[in-house]
């Protein structure tokens, strides 16, 4: 397969790489995933993660799986492995529907690898096309605040959320950025931290239980975050705590905006309530571990519920920030996303 490197993944040599966001932004260290149970642990573990890095990633080594001469029923089998990793982001289901149907014509290595190859440049494509509608929001002397990771890490391109946060920047629109730390897993202390810092963009970290009291002080303008699923009601699936920024916005009567590409629509899911919400490990809520090392502060039996998203319900959503463009309440309303 062609080689190619974005933020956070790379083709070398006929391999996949990825950039372990675990490691981040400690360290800078690329981890082969050459089977399907390196790639599906390091889903598992958000060493890749994200919704559209994760399809694109299972996508990719389908792809090459395919180039060593994995047979067809064995790459049918692989596929349904990476499908299984994480539940919620629907990108990876929909990046895999889409390699699946590939995978069942008669010249499937070289259109397996040709379809991920294409999968990953529209991917880029998305990320543009939303960041250049996104800015259109943006007003001037702008304060945003942010959730989780939606950047170059976590996409193919300049990133969802984070995408349009840069195009604004750029256009001179933003001041600062919130960035919430995102517990349990800290995507936004670790990742948007490092990611703005390397874009240069002003940003100050706040634990996410600071937000009300910004929002009170009119210190926020508009909270703009990612998406993992988008049900056909418009309610969204998104990383834990993005519900509490929509009901703070909202009482607040700041905009609160989703950006997402067209790969995270799901029409057959009616509404938010039939998302499957992925359930994680207690000792993400128990303690914390990275390369800074692993400190437990609950009691050693503590009882835990650790949700890795919540739905934020369409009512509390100004926008829908798409590839095609900015889609208003009144439009998810009259179905537009029954049709995606
Ligand atoms: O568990 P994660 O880190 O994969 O969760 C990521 C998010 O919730 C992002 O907001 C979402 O995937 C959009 S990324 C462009």
């Amino acid at each position: 397969m062609q080689s190619f490197q974005t933020t956070s993944l790379k083709i070398e040599n006929n391999q996949l790489w990825i950039l372990d966001q675990q490691a981040l932004p400690q360290k800078q260290i690329w981890l082969p995933a050459n089977t399907v149970e390196q790639l599906v642990d390091h889903i598992c573990t958000l060493r890749v993660r994200g919704a559209p890095l994760i399809g694109l990633s299972a996508s990719l080594l389908l792809a090459l799986l395919a180039e060593e001469g994995v047979s067809q029923p064995d790459l049918l089998t692989a596929l349904e492995q990476l499908r299984a990793s994480r539940p919620t982001a629907v990108n990876l289901m929909n990046n895999l529907d889409f390699m699946k149907k590939v995978l069942q014509q008669n010249n499937f290595v070289p259109a397996l690898s040709d379809a991920a190859l294409y999968l990953v440049e529209e991917d880029k494509n998305l990320c543009e096309a939303i960041a250049v509608a996104g800015n259109t929001l943006i007003k001037p002397n702008s304060r945003i605040l942010t959730h989780c990771n939606t950047g170059g890490l976590a996409t193919a391109g300049i990133g969802t959320a984070l995408g349009v946060i840069r195009r604004g920047f750029e256009s001179g629109k933003i001041d600062h950025v919130w960035v919430d730390e995102t517990r349990p897993l800290l995507q936004g202390g670790r990742l948007t931290a490092w990611e703005l810092g390397e874009l240069n963009i002003p940003y100050q970290l706040i634990c996410d239980s600071m937000a009300a009291s910004l929002m009170s002080k009119g210190l926020v303008d508009a909270v703009w975050v990612g998406a993992d699923r988008i049900a056909a009601n418009g309610d969204v699936a998104n990383k834990i705590g993005t519900y509490s920024l929509a009901v703070l916005a909202h009482y607040h009567q700041i905009p609160f905006y989703i950006a997402a590409p067209k790969t995270t629509l799901d029409a057959n899911c009616l509404n938010g309530n039939l998302i499957p919400i992925e359930q994680r490990a207690a000792s993400e809520v128990t303690g914390v571990s990275g390369q800074f090392g692993t400190v437990n502060w609950a009691p050693e039996n503590a009882k835990v519920y650790n949700p890795a998203f919540d739905v934020t319900p369409a009512a509390l959503i100004s926008a829908w920030v798409l590839d095609s463009g900015i889609i208003t309440p009144e439009q998810v309303q009259n179905g537009i996303f029954n049709a995606a």
